[in-house]
């Protein structure tokens, strides 16, 4: 086994903790001794026992006698400072370890000085190491370490060939493969809150909770978009039990019999700015993000992803192509809004990956932030 080995483990366990560590970062560890894992651990949730120590730990207990000179792979750069628990540096240099290979630095600046503070203590450190992977693992905390105004935001869709997330009767269950779906449970695990627009509400009366076989799944917090308030009362959104909150947004001026009643069923109700009979949706990220939603999924309709799209809210996108062909041009298509004149103009993704689920093909890509008003931000 290489170093490459270890740390691919390390990110491994590392993505265990996506979805319950928010607003931490998920992180992955690894203890080897004389080219055996003697150790190894993540960070299961926020204020929980960092990664480090649960290897540490977890290495102490089964072979005690093999920590003492032994190398440890973690996925961020081990914190120097006293927060809910003590400085995982202390623990790593106090536990006799003799190597460690950190992959990405702690972007936070609060918790950086690891990397330093083990150097000084005469411990080598390789820094660095399969870096651009543990970035994307937290790429939603770097985003939020760099820019604290705004959640960081997935855009994911569900298309036929011909560009179509449902029939020209808004019928769409399903397009997608089996698979497909319940990767697309995974991604509503793993972020904060999931947002839909009304058409998506009324056509579909979807419950947004995340529901993975075998897994204890964390729900999103669950955002409708709803400018008059037309939410039925007796929807899956409003009546369901979860642990997660449904947060209807509204414009001014709703109806405060049926803003009660709903308050009472246990939503929310956030008011937010208008612009051209549309809520602004740079508006309602700033007001998300204050109410602590650090990662938002948006699951559509097409008018909803067209104008999160042009709104520039958007961070990366997941596309999720079947091999079907509604075969006509009046489906609902995936972005239903006005697009540019000019090819230069379109939205340009980056980081570009692909991957298969089944029959169908998930494209992976992120819009940089200099390339989001490609349209001129209609
Ligand atoms: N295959 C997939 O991946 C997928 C995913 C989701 C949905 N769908 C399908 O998509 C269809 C619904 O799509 P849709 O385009 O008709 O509706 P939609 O995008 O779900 O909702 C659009 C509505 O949201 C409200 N809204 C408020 N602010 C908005 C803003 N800034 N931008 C856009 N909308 C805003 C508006 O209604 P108000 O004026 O009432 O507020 C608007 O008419 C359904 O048939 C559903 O099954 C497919």
């Amino acid at each position: 086994m290489t170093d490459s080995d270890y740390m691919a483990r390390a990110l491994e366990l590392a993505a265990r903790g996506k979805g319950y560590t928010s607003p931490n970062p998920c992180v992955g560890a690894v203890v080897v001794k004389n080219g055996r894992i003697i150790g190894q651990g993540f960070h299961p949730k926020a204020g929980a026992p960092h990664a480090e120590v649960v290897a540490i730990d977890d290495a102490a207990a089964k072979h005690p006698e093999k920590l003492a000179g032994s190398t440890i792979y973690v996925t961020l750069e081990p914190c120097n400072h006293f927060g809910k628990t003590p400085p995982c540096t202390h623990k790593i240099f106090n536990a006799g370890i003799s190597r460690v290979v950190v992959a990405c630095k702690d972007p936070n600046p609060v918790a950086g000085g690891g990397i330093d503070f083990l150097r000084e203590k005469g411990l080598e450190v390789v820094s660095g190491f399969m870096e651009q992977e543990a970035l994307t693992l937290i790429e939603d905390f770097v985003w939020n370490v760099q820019n604290d105004t705004t959640p960081f935001v997935t855009l994911k869709c569900a298309a036929t060939l011909d560009g179509y997330i449902a029939t020209r009767t808004g019928d769409s269950q399903w397009i997608t493969s089996q698979a497909s779906r319940n990767f697309g449970h995974e991604l509503r695990h793993q972020n904060d809150a999931i947002l839909i627009g009304s058409g998506t509400l009324h056509g579909d009366d979807p419950s947004l909770t995340a529901r993975i076989e075998g897994k204890q799944t964390r729900d999103p917090a669950r955002i409708i978009l709803d400018t008059r308030l037309t939410v039925q009362e007796t929807a899956k959104v409003v009546v369901q039990k979860s642990t997660a909150p449904t947060i209807i947004v509204t414009g001014p001026d709703c109806d405060p019999g049926k803003i009660l009643r709903l308050k009472e069923k246990g939503a929310q109700i956030l008011e937010c700015r208008v612009f051209e009979n549309l809520l602004d949706l740079n508006d309602l990220m700033i007001k998300l993000r204050k109410l602590s939603i650090t990662s938002l999924l948006i699951e559509g309709g097409g008018r909803v992803a067209a104008s999160a799209l042009a709104a520039g809210i958007v961070n990366k996108i997941c596309y999720f192509l079947a091999p079907k062909i509604m075969g006509g041009n009046d489906g609902i298509p995936v972005f239903n809004g006005s697009g540019p004149e000019k090819i230069k103009d379109v939205f340009q993704l980056a980081r570009v990956t692909t991957r298969q689920f089944g029959s169908d093909m998930l494209l992976t890509g992120y819009i940089e932030p200099q390339n989001r008003s490609g349209n001129g931000g209609r």
